[in-house]
């Protein structure tokens, strides 16, 4: 194997040049400076050796210049990487409004994942170049980390938490999928592809799988069997807070504190429903933990996705069945 390439991938996300950026500025930044040192200790320990056994070296008070060169050049590097790495940070996890979505699911000793129209995929991702694709993840046992050097992109799967994180492939081709968290003896297997295809081979592709229905119908179909509808209902008498149109949006809680509606705080309040109260509520609604499997809550929060208020709705699923679209 090209030994350049395993400290180098490919680059094959839209942030993968400015992460390698930061990553040649730091190393070059360490070499200088290592360097710098290293030279120096040794001439300075040739310059300044005692030439016999009773020659007293002259006293130092200090030196003003020196010192204040010394801490302004390293401050102003520092502050320039914090600078330079924050943007990185937030380019990386700001996730675009028009991302395509897809969940994935770490399992000794396996990817699971899932596309918004019902596609499943073990090991595998399939996805289009040239448009951005969020990922959420989770767990459904120990930690692992999803991790792609071709895209620069490496995110934890936490058991009972969703972490997101997105990319867009820049150019067709197959890419290594890591597990980066060891997570048990057969973690170095836990390994696949992302595979990223032109927009056009990519929604043949997703045509031709066989789907089993799409998440946001499965969710929906789940959300009248475990009976959600009996509380949480669009008129005032309901017992509990009405969905329509949560997603996405800020929530007012029983304690005064406010909270947007993301993935995490829907499945939160699935799993561990008093953990936060809407204002206004009881907190009589049971936990669900332990009561629906993994794929099911992401199904749920699919659904709970797409509810919109009863005069917006009609137009809202679409944008969650169709990727392609935006
Ligand atoms: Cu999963 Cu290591």
């Amino acid at each position: 194997m090209n030994l350049w390439r395993v400290f180098f991938p490919e680059q094959a996300s839209t942030t993968a040049g400015g992460v390698d950026a930061l990553y040649i500025f730091l190393v070059a930044v360490s070499l200088f400076f290592g360097t710098l040192i290293a030279l120096l200790v040794v001439g300075f320990a040739i310059k300044f050796r005692r030439r016999s056994d009773d020659e007293a070296p002259k006293a130092i008070h200090g030196n003003l210049a020196l010192e204040i060169i010394w801490t302004v050049i390293p401050l102003g590097i520092v502050l320039l990487t914090f600078l330079w790495s924050a943007q990185l940070f937030f380019t990386v996890h700001r996730v675009p409004k028009d991302a395509m979505q897809i969940n994935v699911v770490g399992k000794r000793w396996m990817w699971k994942l899932q596309h918004m129209t019902g596609q499943r995929e073990i090991n595998e991702l399939h996805v289009p170049v040239g448009m951005p694709v969020k990922l959420v993840l989770t767990s459904e046992d120990v930690i692992h980390s999803f991790f792609v050097p071709a895209f620069r992109i490496k995110k934890d799967a936490v058991p009972g938490r969703y972490n997101t994180i997105w990319f867009e492939a820049t150019k067709p081709g197959r890419y290594r999928l890591f597990c980066a968290e060891y997570c048990g003896t057969q973690h170095s297997g836990m390994i696949g592809w992302v595979i990223a295809m032109e927009p056009t081979t990519f929604q043949a592709w997703l045509a031709g799988g066989a789907g089993g229905g799409s998440l946001v119908a499965a969710g929906e179909k789940l959300f009248g069997e475990l009976a959600c509808v009996t509380c949480h209902r669009g008129d005032s008498g309901a017992r509990g807070p009405n969905l329509e149109g949560l997603f996405g949006n800020p929530v007012k809680l029983a304690d005064g504190s406010t909270v947007v509606a993301d993935e995490a705080y829907v499945r939160e309040s699935i799993t561990t429903p008093t953990a936060k109260i809407v204002a206004g509520y009881q907190p009589i609604m049971p936990t669900f933990q332990g009561l629906i499997s993994e794929e099911g809550l992401m199904q749920l929060v699919a659904y709970i996705q797409t509810l919109k208020p009863a005069e917006a709705a009609g137009t809202a699923p679409a944008a969650q069945t169709a990727p392609g679209a935006r």
